[in-house]
């Protein structure tokens, strides 16, 4: 059985240093999955290209294993993944109808990218071939695939939230995306609330029926599953044993001089509510101020999709609002809040999550959150408070021993604060080992024995 993974984002990127082009394994979920899978038994991962390339680019990994890179023109990167992509249905999907840009071109550049990845398949595909197609900015791809007569198992993973109907119905192209979709025949999301948005859409819409896990349409039946994706837990727990890296928390403790550190780690995003996040920490300097001092918060802001006008509105905001804090409670010998907007590598995010008292991960809204998984898979020694947005689809799995709070709701991060630092060490460590074992159980080889059911983990 060979498997063909489909996503925007590559593998792997090149870096040429002196001519020599060099493989450099890219960070994330779906990467840390696949690659071991493919690497062991074989099979193509297909993405987008470099800028300027003009033919499929195929990079042999192992003797089984390729990459194979679609070529994309500056056009189809400013239609299909700056346009429809993330100026559509990102912001249409985290429900925020006021940034949603609608626009035919983008939509013409979508669909054009979209068959350029189903053809990438086509020419890979042999029969017995398992496919698994990922996240909306691929929408369509299944649709293609069934109609070039692929009778394999066709999966697709959805890992943003899926909007309810009543947000879905703005969207001009709502048909295709859902028939789109629907040419795959299972389709997982982190949630059930998000199959049960997907169902009512598909019956609402495209006037399909549905029961409990599987939805019938055309004289098909394609199952929907809600099913996490989960962590490479082991890898983490290798990192926070590294000694460079028990170091660097060790040293980086000391210089931060004080009593108690907290941690975030996002991407730039306007679903991530870093201003409301920056705004209860503020709340709680105002509201306590005897831990003004003892407590630093440490941000990491990972530079994304900078082309895009929402994304540099939302930069200027944090910026101002972090001055704003440092100017109104720092003092000389204290910082309030280290931010940093770039990126980092998960060595660095180990040591500050092996040295953070608590985590804020506080999504306005969020498919479902990696990092809060990632904290909790760091804290070796179950102590550690994990601070959580009820809007994060991760709340789900996370809710019994995370400190739940709303995060449109600045004094309730602000008492969750003052929770967290004044929470007994017993406390803490109950309520640890509850998300350990939740993250530690329900992790990415769960996560993939599950989803794709017989392709081995
Ligand atoms: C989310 C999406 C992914 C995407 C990632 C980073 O997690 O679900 O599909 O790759 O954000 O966004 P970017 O636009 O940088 O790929």
């Amino acid at each position: 059985m060979k498997l063909i993974v489909v996503s925007n984002r590559e593998p792997y990127r090149v870096e040429t240093s002196r001519g020599r082009g060099r493989l450099e394994k890219t960070v994330g979920g779906l990467v840390s999955a696949l690659e071991p899978i493919l690497r062991k038994e074989g099979g193509v991962w297909i993405c987008w290209g470099r800028k300027g390339q003009k033919t499929p680019l195929e990079t042999r990994i192992t003797e089984d294993f390729l990459m194979k890179q679609v070529p994309l023109t500056s056009n189809d990167v400013s239609e299909y993944y700056y346009g429809f992509s993330n100026e559509t249905l990102w912001p249409l999907c985290h429900m925020f109808l006021n940034r949603t840009h609608f626009d035919s071109r983008y939509w013409l550049g979508y669909r054009r990218v979209n068959r350029k990845f189903a053809r990438a398949v086509s020419e890979v595909y042999t029969p017995g071939s398992k496919i698994l197609v990922n996240d909306y900015q691929l929408a369509l791809v299944p649709k293609l695939l069934k109609e070039q007569g692929i009778e394999d198992t066709i999966y697709m993973f959805w890992h943003i939230p899926f909007p309810p109907y009543f947000m879905l119905r703005f969207l001009p192209q709502r048909r295709e995306i859902l028939e789109g979709m629907l040419g795959a025949d299972v389709i997982g999301f982190h949630t059930q609330h998000y199959v049960h948005n997907f169902q009512e859409c598909a019956r609402d819409i495209l006037g399909a029926l549905y029961d409990d896990d599987t939805i019938y349409w055309n004289g098909r039946k394609i199952k929907v599953r809600a099913i996490p994706i989960g962590i490479d837990v082991e890898r983490w727990e290798r990192l926070t044993s590294e000694p460079k890296v028990v170091k660097y928390a060790r040293n980086l403790r000391k210089k931060l001089g004080v009593e108690y550190v907290g941690i975030g780690v996002d991407r730039l995003d306007y679903t991530k509510g870093l201003e409301e996040k920056f705004r209860g920490i503020g709340r709680f300097f105002e509201k306590y101020p005897s831990f003004r001092g003892k407590v630093s918060f440490i941000q990491i802001a990972a530079p994304t999709r900078t082309r895009l006008e929402d994304y540099m509105d939302i930069k200027r905001k944090t910026d101002e609002i972090v001055g704003m804090i440092e100017g109104k409670f720092g003092e000389p010998g204290w910082v309030p809040i280290y931010y940093y907007y770039k990126n980092y590598r998960d060595e660095r995010l180990a040591s500050l999550y092996m040295v953070a008292d608590f985590a804020l991960v506080t999504p306005l809204i969020d498919g479902l959150n990696l990092v809060s998984k990632e904290y909790v898979a760091s804290k070796r020694d179950n102590d550690g408070v994990l601070i959580l947005s009820e809007f994060a689809g991760v709340s789900v799995q996370l809710m019994d021993g995370a400190l739940i709070v709303n995060p449109f709701d600045e004094e309730a991060i602000a008492e969750a604060i003052y929770m967290a630092l004044k929470m007994r060490k017993r406390e803490r460590r109950e309520r640890m080992e509850m998300l350990k074992k939740k993250v530690v159980n329900e992790d990415i080889h769960w996560w993939l024995k599950n989803f794709l059911k017989d392709v081995s983990a």
